[in-house]
């Protein structure tokens, strides 16, 4: 696919994706989000990749929300397609077998908040700013901010953000748990690139159940201890678990092979 609101980049095994539409704040139009979507399966599905950094270009936002513009004259079947749609996107990074860390560098505000929200780790930098400001249009959130929001910050909380359209400085949001680290906007990429290497050299395979079961933790009518059961069960038919186990005994540096 051919990518005009997007820029992918592979380096050290690393996959960047960056929205890329600076003058409209890197807000998420249809175009956007279905490059955004194809880019980090493409990832996910290549074996040289082991993990994606998500950023917004320039140094003043992320990505400002969905693209205001498109909202115009929308029906309320076409309103519902929209969100299920942005769901349905955000799902399936949330989702993916390798780790996406959203690299905050400005305002993440409405699907935008949601967009890194549906990333596993956020990474922020000092000028990054959240909200979910859709109220203020007469509007929910739709990409799921609703409920990643409460499973992040709580219940109290995110209704008082989500109900007064605030936005939240990086150091409130490390506060409340919604970025795990606040940093100066050159380091940014370079911490999002440092938690990566660290995971690079586990188990590619151990990682990707790392991720089926905190999501489980969340899903309805899911049983997040038995869900960990069946996969440590997994992992030990792996070939990573024979050369981790071995690689301790022998004292040397394990060799994974993510089989
Ligand atoms: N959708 C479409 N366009 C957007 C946008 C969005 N969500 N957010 C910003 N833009 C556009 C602006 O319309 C403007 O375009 P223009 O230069 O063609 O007029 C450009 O990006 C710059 O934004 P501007 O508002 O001039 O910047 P600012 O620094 O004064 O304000 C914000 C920054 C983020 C506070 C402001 O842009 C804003 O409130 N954006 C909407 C946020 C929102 O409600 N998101 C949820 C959508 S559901």
């Amino acid at each position: 696919m051919e990518y005009k609101n997007i820029l992918s980049d592979q380096s050290n095994g690393i996959a960047t994706v960056t929205i890329n539409r600076p003058d409209k704040l890197n807000a998420l139009n249809k175009a956007t989000l279905t490059e955004l979507d194809h880019a980090v399966c493409a990832a996910f599905d290549n074996n040289e990749v082991c993990g994606i950094i998500i950023t917004g270009a320039g140094e003043k936002a992320f990505v400002a929300g969905a693209d205001i513009g498109e909202f115009v004259g929308i029906t309320v079947e076409e309103g519902r397609a929209l969100s299920q749609r942005g769901q349905d996107i955000f799902s399936r990074i949330e989702n993916g077998p390798k780790p996406v860390i959203a690299a905050v560098n400005g305002f993440a505000l409405g699907g935008g908040c949601e967009l890194a929200m549906a990333c596993h780790i956020r990474v922020s930098s000092e000028n990054a700013q959240f909200g979910q400001p859709e109220v203020s249009l007469g509007l929910i959130p739709g990409y799921g901010g609703t409920q990643r929001l409460i499973q992040l910050v709580g219940k109290g909380k995110a209704a008082e953000i989500l109900m007064t359209a605030d936005m939240l400085k990086a150091d409130e949001a490390l506060s409340l748990g919604l970025t795990n680290y606040v940093t100066s906007i050159d380091e940014l990429l370079p911490k999002c690139v440092d938690i990566l290497e660290k995971i690079r050299g586990k188990s590619p395979l151990a990682i990707g159940e790392i991720i089926k079961c905190v999501n489980a933790y969340f899903e309805d009518g899911t049983d997040g201890f038995q869900v960990e059961v069946n996969q440590f069960g997994n992992c030990v038919a792996t070939e990573d678990f024979k050369e981790g186990t071995s690689a301790f005994l022998e004292k040397r540096k394990a060799n994974f092979r993510g089989k």
